[in-house]
């Protein structure tokens, strides 16, 4: 399988709801002077040039992070602005970070990350950029059940699957339940699309069940293409840290106006 290719999509609008909101949290988390541990199960290659080719040919970039800077969404100082404008000094004005170099502008030394990449390719493009964690090629539920509870104890797991195959839907609640279990204090985040058909709805509605006190943030957007399935993007958040609840209603704001 593993088709799925984030650099056709990487400063989309779900990049931008996703990133905000996990620049927000390890703003907050890397403020207090205690080591933390980062954890992705789904890392992507890390850094992506919007200049390529892959971008030019969805276009989902220029409707994702080049308008929301250009209507000034990440105004100086926003967490995810700052790592941004960090990337594009070191690579470039057309660079754009995937998650884990977002994380890896606000990780210290004293914080461990772990990063899971399945495709090869992917992860030599990740490898080339992620020196400052360890990587793991291989199923990231896997590696994240044998990681967690990790040490340190504090910190964030960012679950952002490519759901290429629909039985993520019915599999995802049953592997967040049991991480939850094991690291109670962990904050855990789910990435998901909102799909025209309304297919991840019951994925929703399980998680919501087994975690009646996370957060969750849906924002809309109209569809990429004409005929195109993602109509919106969500992330589900167990132990939310302060202050992503603002964010999430800024960018509520500010979604609903598109
Ligand atoms: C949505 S992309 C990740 C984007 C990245 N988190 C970001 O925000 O920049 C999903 C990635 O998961 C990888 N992948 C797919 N199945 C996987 C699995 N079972 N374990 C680990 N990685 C997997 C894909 O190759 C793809 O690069």
């Amino acid at each position: 399988m593993l088709s799925y290719q984030h650099a056709y999509h990487a400063g989309n609008l779900a990049d931008l709801h996703k990133h905000a909101l996990l620049a927000s949290m390890l703003d907050y988390l890397t403020a207090k002077p205690k080591p933390l541990s980062y954890l992705e199960t789904h890392a992507g290659r890390g850094l992506y040039d919007l200049s390529g080719p892959e971008s030019a040919r969805t276009g989902e970039a220029d409707a994702g992070i080049t308008r929301a800077l250009a209507q000034d969404w990440l105004p100086a100082g926003h967490p995810l602005r700052q790592a941004l404008d960090q990337i594009r000094a070191l690579h470039g004005p057309q660079a754009y970070p995937g998650s884990p170099l977002i994380a890896r502008h606000f990780l210290r030394p004293e914080d461990e990350a772990h990063l899971a990449e399945l495709h090869p390719a992917e992860h030599d493009a990740l490898a080339r950029v992620a020196g400052f964690a360890h990587l793991h090629r291989q199923d990231g539920f896997q590696m994240a059940n044998a990681l967690c509870p990790p040490t340190p104890r504090r910190g964030l797991l960012l679950i952002d699957p490519s759901y290429e195959v629909k039985a993520d839907y019915a599999s995802v609640p049953r592997h967040i339940a049991k991480l939850a279990r094991k690291w109670n204090v962990g904050v855990i985040a789910l990435w998901y699309p909102l799909l025209l058909d309304d297919r991840q709805r019951p994925m929703v509605q399980a998680l919501l069940r087994d975690h009646p006190e996370a957060l969750l943030s849906e924002v809309r957007f109209p569809p990429a293409r004409p005929g195109h399935g993602m109509v919106g993007s969500g992330m589900f958040v167990i132990n939310p840290p302060w202050g992503v609840e603002d964010e999430a209603g800024r960018l509520g704001e500010l979604y609903a106006r598109l």
